[in-house]
């Protein structure tokens, strides 16, 4: 009798302990992992697949098995492990091309995206926030790295927005004629670009009115903060680290960061270890830092992955290829992350932001006036002032005589 009552009386603790032990359990973490994952797939903003297959297989789909390619650190097969369910591939032009055939480079990177998504079943082409909401499968879409792609050209940005491209990154890393780049580069061209220039004003207008994302990797702390002061849309970094623990100049540092929240943007956090270290070893608990800094800084809710899986070489032991993705969750998960937090930093933060572009440009009315077909488009605005003063010219002698 009195042994029962002592049981009864322990029950509760021992059920409390053992709670404890399993809530801190490897395998508990991991699962919990998995079913976060399962029902909040991950976006990720940059994957440079496509560089991979141009620079090996010259662009030729059909000498490769996309799910199983192991000369590159991501093939499909890895995708599904990793539970992206949305991946930004990049058509990247190299900055020599600019002012020579880099929009014929990025024809062909957005051609290879396309083969490759529409060829394989597990994959599909999207172009909308509510695309990735819909799909069951693994979402395709296409960000343009480098602004140096649109040659200065209005039109071929709507055109490449018309391919099917949603974000643009204003540079790579050399100047365009209208923005500077965080440099580095061995590119030295456009020295005397400074921040955005007018008609860099003019392109982040566009990208507004037409609902294409500004990312802001790679352009200089000036750039960015010019184009965060006027952006009626969010932007993002698509894959930039937090310049607070790594201080280069392709991260992001402090004032910026607080800027993106007030934009509500968001940085999509680059795993690279010469990014995330400066140059030391890195390991999974390294990026986690970066995490963790850019969440006390602003918050959970202005963060996302962006991995750079095939655009560099160093990546943290432990995060080797798209697969890794879950190890990453499951030490956000150890170090107190929330459901709430994960499932914003997987899926739903990208989402907003995504779905708040489009709002802004359904909003923005095409005012004929500001369409501006090139650099020097001002000549559409005095050709109509010459036309209006052609017709009163015409007009003015039948109305009095
Ligand atoms: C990579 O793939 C090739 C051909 O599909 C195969 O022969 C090779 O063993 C693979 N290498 C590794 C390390 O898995
Ligand atoms: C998403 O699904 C809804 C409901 O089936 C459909 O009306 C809508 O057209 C789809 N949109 C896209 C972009 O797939
Ligand atoms: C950034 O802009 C400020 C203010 O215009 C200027 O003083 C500074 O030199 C610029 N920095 C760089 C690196 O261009
Ligand atoms: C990462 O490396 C640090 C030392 O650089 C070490 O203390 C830590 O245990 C490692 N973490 C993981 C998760 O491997």
């Amino acid at each position: 009798m009195e042994r029962t009552k002592k049981m009864t009386l322990l029950a509760p603790f021992l059920l409390c302990f053992f709670i404890q032990m399993t809530s801190c359990s490897t395998d508990y973490i991991s699962q919990k992992t998995q079913n976060l994952m399962k029902s909040h797939p991950l976006i990720d903003g940059h994957n440079d697949l496509a560089l991979q297959l141009r620079r090996l297989y010259r662009n030729k789909l059909s000498k490769i098995n996309l799910r199983t390619i192991n000369t590159t650190r991501t093939n499909l097969h890895k995708l599904k492990t990793g539970h992206v369910g949305a991946q930004f591939w990049s058509a990247y032009v190299l900055c020599g091309a600019q002012d020579k055939d880099a929009v014929r480079l990025a024809l062909e990177q957005i051609d290879v995206i396309k083969r490759m998504c529409n060829e394989y079943e597990e994959l599909e082409f999207v172009t909308s926030s509510q695309g990735i909401q819909n799909t069951t499968k693994i979402a395709c879409l296409i960000g343009l790295e480098g602004g140096h792609i649109i040659d200065s050209s209005l039109a071929a940005l709507r055109m490449f927005y018309d391919l099917g491209a949603r974000y643009m990154t204003l540079t790579h890393t050399c100047n365009t004629p209208w923005a500077q780049t965080s440099g580095g580069g061995p590119h030295k061209v456009y020295q005397e670009t400074k921040g955005l220039t007018e008609f860099g004003k003019e392109v982040v207008k566009e990208m507004n009115r037409i609902g294409m994302i500004i990312d802001l990797s790679h352009t200089s702390f000036n750039t960015s903060r010019e184009v965060l002061a006027i952006s009626q849309a969010p932007v993002i970094f698509s894959h930039s680290a937090a310049y607070a623990l790594c201080g280069i100049e392709r991260n992001v540092p402090n004032d910026i960061l607080i800027k993106i929240k007030e934009n509500n943007g968001m940085v999509m956090v680059n795993f690279h270890t010469a990014f995330i270290a400066c140059g030391k070893t890195a390991n999974i608990s390294t990026l986690a830092d970066h995490f963790n800094y850019i969440k006390k800084i602003i918050g959970p809710e202005y963060i996302g992955f962006g991995g750079d899986y095939d655009g560099v070489t160093g990546f943290p032991e432990g995060l080797e290829d798209v697969s890794k993705y879950p190890l990453l969750v499951e030490e956000l998960l150890r170090r107190g992350w929330q459901d709430f937090e994960i499932k914003a930093i997987l899926r739903e933060n990208f989402l907003r932001v995504f779905s708040k572009v489009e709002q802004v440009s359904d909003k923005v009315v095409p005012l004929l006036l500001n369409i501006k077909y090139v650099q020097e488009g001002k000549s559409v605005f005095f050709c109509i002032i010459f036309c209006v003063l052609c017709i009163v010219i015409k007009e003015f002698p039948k109305m009095y005589f």
